[in-house]
């Protein structure tokens, strides 16, 4: 099933030099990359991004702190398009808390910081952003590209299968 899904690359992955490095992660499973660009986040934007649902999910001081750190600094937007895309970018992308994620998964391979620590000083800042499932993936997809910024064409995958 053909999904498509949004990826973050989030201020600290950016801050740390790490752009090439989280892109190439998806790339090398043969995804492809249909939407890209840095773009520094209004107000507007990150509160449609970050709803209310993380207020009753974690607390009013959760969704505030990653307010201010997604409007902080510029971030780049990624369209992600493959097989289950959804999932698979989950996968890679791997546990909310680094301190919990699969060594191999983006989170897992570049932080280490424990779901306490991040709890106790109230730092959003784990790397990148993906949509939890298709109805998310699709409503922030709408969010942050037109329909005129998301690019077709063939990768090497479509015509051999690897
Ligand atoms: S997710 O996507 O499974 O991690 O979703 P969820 O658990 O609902 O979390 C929503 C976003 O809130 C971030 N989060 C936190 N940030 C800082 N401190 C604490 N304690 C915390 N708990 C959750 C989490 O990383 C999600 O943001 P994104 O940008 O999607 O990673």
């Amino acid at each position: 099933m053909i999904q498509q899904t949004l990826v973050l690359i989030k201020p600290d992955s950016i801050a740390r030099g790490l752009i090439g490095e989280i892109i190439k992660r998806f790339e090398q499973r043969g995804l492809k990359i249909v939407g890209l660009k840095m773009i520094k986040p209004n107000k507007n934007l990150a509160e449609k991004h970050y709803t209310e649902t993380i207020t009753k999910k974690h607390g009013k001081h959760v969704r505030d702190s990653l307010l201010n750190y997604l409007t902080s600094s510029p971030v780049i937007a990624i369209a992600v398009q493959g097989s289950n895309a959804v999932e698979l970018v989950r996968k890679i992308t791997g546990s909310t808390f680094p301190g919990e994620a699969d060594i191999g998964t983006i989170r897992g391979d570049f932080a280490h910081v424990s779901k306490f620590y991040m709890k106790d000083k109230n730092k959003p800042d784990n790397l990148i952003h993906a949509s939890e499932n298709k109805e998310d993936a699709k409503k922030e997809l709408a969010l942050w590209f037109s329909l005129d910024e998301i690019q077709d064409y063939k990768l090497a995958a479509e015509t051999f299968i690897f």
